[in-house]
């Protein structure tokens, strides 16, 4: 029998799961379509998909000691480890045996176009084109994400925060990505987005939880 604080973890670690899949796939769509835009390779296309789809795989693996710690206040503590997540994804994907530029991408998805992001706080053409691409997807793909702290920014506000941010992003990319966003590609994102992915996955962990599934099946 699990007993409250238990119940209350694996209600967090669904909510942390069921998400990272919804944004993973999201992030993952965004990013092919601006790397077509940029006229990149269908090579590169194809790592970017695993990349975007994968970037944030390390939450997964902090998930669980971030929640037991829910009754304390570790806020800088729990930042800290929370930016732990890009360096634990690659690391992941590169036990799994993923191409080196796939996990570089994964790396460094964090980091800023003037340097002021993580891991290693590089900047400009020093950071793997890929992970541009990613950081700009995945910020937008993120505003406009309901959370279980907040509620969902709309399209316009989002690019509104990143325009006041643009500093974060390789102009070129972030322009690239607006074009995506008001082209007609974009619509195929907005269903992703309707379907409510977030829902379907919660409820398929869930049941993986209780033993009514397993994730193979
Ligand atoms: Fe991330």
């Amino acid at each position: 029998m699990m007993n409250n604080g238990e119940n209350n973890m694996i209600s967090d670690m669904v909510v942390d799961f069921s998400e990272a899949i919804s944004h993973g796939m999201i992030v993952s769509r965004f990013a092919v379509l601006v790397s077509k835009e940029l006229g990149l390779s269908d090579e590169f296309c194809d790592k970017i998909a695993m990349a975007g789809f994968l970037h944030d795989i390390g939450k997964l693996r902090i998930s669980e000691q971030l929640h037991l710690d829910r009754s304390k206040a570790m806020v800088v503590e729990k930042m800290k480890y929370v930016r732990m997540h890009a360096t634990f994804s690659r690391d992941i994907l590169a036990e799994q045996g993923f191409d080196g530029e796939i996990c570089d991408i994964v790396y460094h998805h964090h980091e800023n176009n003037d340097g002021s992001g993580y891991p290693c706080n590089i900047s400009g053409d020093d950071i793997p084109l890929g992970a541009r691409i990613i950081r700009v997807c995945d910020v937008y793909t993120a505003l406009i994400s309901k959370r279980s702290y907040r509620e969902a920014f709309s399209k316009k506000v989002a690019v509104e925060l990143m325009i006041e941010e643009a500093k974060h992003f390789d102009m070129k990319i972030f322009l690239a990505f607006l074009r995506v966003l008001h082209s007609e590609d974009n619509k195929s994102i907005e269903k992703l987005l309707e379907k409510s992915i977030e829902k379907d996955a919660a409820d398929y962990f869930k049941k993986y939880i209780t033993g009514e599934t397993n994730l193979t099946s």
